[in-house]
C-alpha cells in the first residue's frame, strides 16, 4: 500500500467582486447583518459574458496546480471533479476538464457531495493511489453559484452566503507511509437531505413535461433551500466529531494540529470549532470574508492560499474538515 500526497495546488476566482453593499441594492439586506451572522464581507460572482463556468474555472485552477506539481498533463491518470453546480445536468464537468486540458482518455469521475465534495473527492483519489491503481490524480472543486441564486429579498438568507470560484490539487504516489494523506473519514445522514436542498432539475418529484407545462415563475424548486439554524447546529457537532475521529485514528492530540482548514461555510462555525479545540489564530485558516461559501471549491481555494502564504510547511499536520448538504461531512488528516 502507498500513501498519496499533494504536490500541486491552484485556485481561480472570477475578477468581479460583489460587496455586501452591492447586495443591499438587489434585496433587503445590509452589511452589518451579513458580517455579524456569517463573517462575509464580499464574494466573487461570475460576470455574464465572461466565459467563466464551473468547468472553465476548474480548468484554470487545474492548470496552475499541474504546473506547480511539475508534471506533464499527460502524466495524469485520473480526474475527480466535485461540484453541485455543473455546467450541464449531464455529463458532469470531469469530462469537460479532460477535453479542455487535452489529457489522453483517462477516467473522469464527478462527485456530488456539495460542501463536503472536495473531501469526498480527495478520499476517492487517495484510495485509488493507495491501492496502486493510479499514480497521479487531478482533483478539482469548482462552483458557479451566482447564476442559480434567488437575488431577491425572498432568497436573501441563502444568496448572500454563496460565491463562485475553483480550486485544484494534484496528488501523487508517496512511498513513505508516514507522509502525505494519513487518513480520510466520510459520513452522511440522508434523513436530513431536504434541510439543504435544490429540488430541481431533479426528476424525483416532478416530471419534465409537467414542469414545462406549468412554466410557473414562482416555482422556487429551482432555487436552493436551507434551514439555516438546523444546518448550523448540526455542522458544529459534526465538524468536531469528524476532526476528533481523524486525530484519534492517527494517535494525534489536538495540539498536533498545525493548520486546520475548515470548509468555509460560515465564519461563526469556524470560530466555534477553533474555540472548542482551543486553537490559536495561526492554526486555523479562514478566507470566507473574501469569497463567501464556495461549497466544493472552498477547501481547495483556502488550502492553496494558506500554502501560497507560507502557512503550510513540510512536516506540518494539516486537517481538512467539511460539512454540508446531504447531510454529508468528512475530514482528511495530512502530514505535509
Ligand atoms: N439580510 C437581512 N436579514 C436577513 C437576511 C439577510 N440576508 N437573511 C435572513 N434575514 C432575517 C430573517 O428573515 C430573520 O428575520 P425575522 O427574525 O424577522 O424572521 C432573521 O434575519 C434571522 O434569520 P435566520 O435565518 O434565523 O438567521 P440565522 O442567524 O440562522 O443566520 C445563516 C442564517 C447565516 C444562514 C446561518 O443559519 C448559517 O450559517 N447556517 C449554516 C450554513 C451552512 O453551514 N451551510 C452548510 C454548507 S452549504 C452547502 O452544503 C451547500
Amino acid at each position: 500500500m502507498y500513501n498519496s500526497k499533494i504536490i500541486g495546488l491552484g485556485k481561480y476566482v472570477p475578477d468581479n467582486v460583489v460587496t455586501n453593499n452591492d447586495l443591499s441594492k438587489m434585496m433587503d439586506t445590509n452589511d452589518a447583518w451579513i458580517q455579524e451572522r456569517t463573517g462575509i464581507k464580499e464574494r466573487r460572482w461570475v460576470k455574464e459574458g465572461s466565459g467563466d463556468t464551473t468547468a472553465t474555472m476548474g480548468v484554470k485552477a487545474a492548470k496552475i496546480a499541474i504546473e506547480r506539481a511539475g508534471i506533464d498533463k499527460d502524466d495524469i491518470d485520473f480526474i475527480v471533479f466535485a461540484t453541485l453546480s455543473p455546467d450541464m445536468y449531464f455529463p458532469g464537468p470531469g469530462v469537460q476538464v479532460q477535453h479542455a486540458l487535452g489529457i489522453k482518455t483517462v477516467g473522469a469521475l464527478d462527485v456530488r457531495n456539495q460542501c463536503s465534495g472536495f473531501v469526498y473527492a480527495l478520499s476517492v483519489a487517495d484510495n485509488f493511489i493507495k491501492t496502486g491503481m493510479y499514480k497521479n490524480i487531478l482533483v478539482i472543486g469548482s462552483e458557479l453559484h451566482s447564476h442559480g441564486l434567488d437575488k431577491t429579498t425572498r432568497g436573501r438568507s441563502v444568496s448572500v452566503i454563496f460565491g463562485d470560484g475553483a480550486g485544484a490539487a494534484v496528488l501523487t504516489r508517496e512511498e513513505n507511509n508516514s507522509k502525505g494523506i494519513l487518513s480520510t473519514h466520510l459520513h452522511s445522514e440522508g434523513e436530513h437531505a431536504e434541510e439543504l436542498v435544490l429540488i430541481a432539475p431533479g426528476l424525483g418529484k416532478r416530471w419534465v413535461n409537467d414542469i414545462l407545462k406549468d412554466n410557473d415563475p414562482n416555482d422556487e424548486s429551482y432555487f436552493p433551500y436551507m434551514n439555516g439554524q438546523f444546518v448550523f447546529k448540526n455542522a458544529v457537532v459534526r465538524f468536531s466529531e469528524v476532526i476528533m475521529e481523524g486525530l484519534i485514528k492517527n494517535n494525534l492530540q489536538v495540539d498536533a494540529i498545525d493548520m486546520l482548514i475548515p470548509h468555509q461555510a460560515n465564519l461563526r462555525i469556524a470560530q466555534f470549532i477553533q474555540k472548542k479545540f482551543k486553537l490559536n489564530d495561526d492554526q486555523v485558516f479562514n478566507n470566507i470574508q473574501k469569497y463567501g461559501n464556495t461549497t466544493a471549491a472552498s477547501i481547495p481555494i483556502a488550502l492553496t492560499e494558506a500554502w501560497e502564504e507560507g502557512k503550510i510547511k513540510e512536516g506540518d499536520t494539516v486537517v481538512l474538515a467539511a460539512f454540508g448538504s446531504g447531510f454529508t461531512w468528512g475530514s482528511v488528516i495530512i502530514k505535509w
